[in-house]
């Protein structure tokens, strides 16, 4: 079984989501791609990164494959004028089949809303043929502690603890440990998983921290209480809002 999934605002997210392309592209760019691959963009979102790599294998093809509907509707529309060098499916990662194996996993901004790691981690490794690389960065152990925080704060506060209680965990900040665990034992060869601290002011406070982290809260609150949870939540974040990320890094390969 997969797990709950929920719908995005793709327009907000694509609107606000400059630090996740600069630092998707540094992923990407780890790839080594030679121009005739077919890649999967394993979580491609409202697909900014996933026309980035169409370009980067301009005799090849992209598999995008995202939980959201709207998030793959929005990429659709956006990325029509690439006709058949993009195939993009609504799906949940954990329950991923392709037909043909790819040659590489892409994969930015996604790993840490998904909390089975081992289930993904095989489903990839499935997905992948023989040598093929995965190369992927996430929110990692310690990331956004400060906007962590603020969230588990406004959890608590009555207005809306009746309509989040039960709500399995939002997020998975793995570690390195675990992550290389879990990497070897889906059968992966780990080249490397490394943290890296990144800082992030954005320039609207309240669209970004609505728009990129609160998805799963939101989808549970009645709509007259959503303004007000944003509110709660960077009410008890320090001003100028700057988010401290803590990104962990996955190289990877599948034994040839
Ligand atoms: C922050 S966005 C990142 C999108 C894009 N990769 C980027 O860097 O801009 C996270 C994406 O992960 C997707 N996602 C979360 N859980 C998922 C799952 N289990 N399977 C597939 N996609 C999932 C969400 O729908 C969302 O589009």
């Amino acid at each position: 079984m997969g797990e709950r999934t929920v719908d995005w605002d793709a327009a907000a997210y694509d609107r606000v989501a400059d630090p996740q392309e600069a630092w998707g592209r540094e992923v990407m760019g780890r790839l080594g791609l030679a121009g005739d691959e077919t890649v999967l963009d394993a979580g491609c979102g409202s697909g900014r990164l996933t026309r980035l790599l169409a370009e980067r294998v301009p005799r090849g093809r992209v598999i995008g494959v995202d939980a959201s509907e709207s998030m793959v509707e929005y990429a659709r529309s956006n990325l029509a004028d690439l006709g058949d060098r993009i195939e993009l499916r609504v799906g949940d990662l954990t329950e991923l089949e392709l037909a043909e194996p790819v040659d590489a996993v892409f994969s930015n901004a996604t790993f840490h809303w998904i909390l089975d790691h081992e289930r993904l981690f095989g489903r990839l490794f499935a997905g992948l043929r023989p040598g093929g690389r995965l190369e992927a960065q996430c929110g990692g152990e310690g990331n956004v502690a400060e906007w962590k925080r603020a969230i588990e704060a406004a959890e608590g506060d009555e207005r809306f603890a009746p309509h989040l209680r039960g709500m399995p965990a939002s997020y998975n900040f793995a570690s390195v440990d675990e992550t290389r665990r879990r990497l070897e034992r889906s059968g992966f060869d780990v080249e490397r998983v490394w943290l890296e601290n990144k800082r992030y002011a954005p320039p609207d406070a309240r669209e970004f921290v609505r728009s990129v982290g609160l998805t799963k809260h939101l989808a549970r609150l009645p709509e007259r209480l959503r303004d007000a949870f944003v509110d709660a939540v960077l009410g008890k974040m320090a001003r100028p809002l700057t988010l401290e990320y803590v990104r962990l890094n996955i190289s990877a390969r599948k034994p040839a």
